[in-house]
């Protein structure tokens, strides 16, 4: 039997036991966790039983995983995964670093934001970091189906669902801080401007918009040439619910980059920080 079905099957049997036999029921599910370490069926019992292996026990945030998540399964399948589960739960620690340091470097300390919008926040890989550091102080957006609805049941966060299109986007109150992580990384460069300013009218005056974008250089040494408008856009993503066209994978030089900021946004200060998320994303921080 492979892993996988071996998992299952492991997993049926506990949750049948789960009411009438609880200890047999975890050391199941623990069976299952062992023999494929990538079930989310296994891992997310052990965070709903609080079993003393669960990864919320020693993260102190929700750990749970929604099977739907495309960011896990990014981590799931990346050449170096050796224990994805943990990465990813990990990797949201180090953009919760990231983002503190570029604040703090903008005078505007994360911990002293009264309201904080993550745009974008696909099924919560920050989300669980932030709903801690903040908590009744965060409302997430994102398009994907069950997405909204996950964070906000899974991490007490306020949320709303958005829009293909930003000019049908309605987004509730003003923020002090608005943050939308490797989004533009995916749009078309035509729609920049449009969804620029569609996110800053929802920053609070003396707000800060943070948003990333791809490094140029990292870019280049993937290879990538750019056209004439400074852009490579590729009809291509880690997605596989989101239509190709309008969520694909794109590359920008910084001056396109700050082209775009200047003519959306005209007359706001911003700043510009290299290789502030990850190992290939800039920082741009625009102020309200
Ligand atoms: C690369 S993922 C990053 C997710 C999250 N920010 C993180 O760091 O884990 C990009 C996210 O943008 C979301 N997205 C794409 N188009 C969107 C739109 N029109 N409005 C809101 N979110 C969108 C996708 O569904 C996806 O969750």
């Amino acid at each position: 039997m492979g892993a996988t079905r071996g998992a299952e099957a492991l997993i049926e049997e506990a949750r049948a036991l789960e009411a009438s036999n609880p200890e047999r029921s975890l050391e199941l599910y623990l069976a299952a966790a062992e023999r494929d370490r990538y079930n989310l069926g296994a891992h997310n019992a052990l965070e709903r039983l609080r079993a003393p292996q669960s990864y919320g026990r020693w993260m102190r945030v929700d750990c749970t995983i929604d099977p739907r998540d495309e960011i896990y399964r990014f981590f799931a399948t990346h050449p170096l995964a050796s224990n994805p589960i943990r990465e990813y739960l990990a990797d949201g620690w180090r953009t919760l670093s990231e983002l503190m340091e570029i604040l703090e470097s903008v005078d505007r300390p994360l911990t002293r934001s009264r309201s904080l919008l993550e745009f974008a926040s696909g099924f919560g890989r920050f989300t669980r970091h932030l709903a801690r550091v903040l908590p009744g102080r965060v409302t997430v957006s994102d398009v994907q189906p069950g997405s909204v609805d996950f964070a906000r049941a899974q991490f007490g966060v306020k949320g709303f669902y958005s829009e293909g299109d930003p000019s049908a986007l309605r987004i509730p109150g003003k923020h002090d801080i608005v943050f939308v992580l490797s989004m533009f990384t995916h749009l078309p460069p035509r729609r920049w401007g449009a969804w620029l300013q569609a996110l800053f009218a929802a920053v609070e005056p003396g707000g800060v918009l943070v948003l990333s974008v791809h490094n140029e250089a990292h870019g280049r040494e993937l290879g990538v040439s750019y056209g004439d408008d400074g852009t490579h856009f590729i009809a291509s993503s880690e997605s596989t619910a989101l239509d190709p066209g309008a969520y694909g994978t794109t590359l920008t030089t910084r001056s396109f980059v700050e082209r775009q900021i200047a003519q959306a946004l005209p007359g706001r200060p911003f700043h510009y920080r290299e290789i502030a998320f990850w190992n290939g994303q800039d920082a741009v921080v625009v102020e309200g």
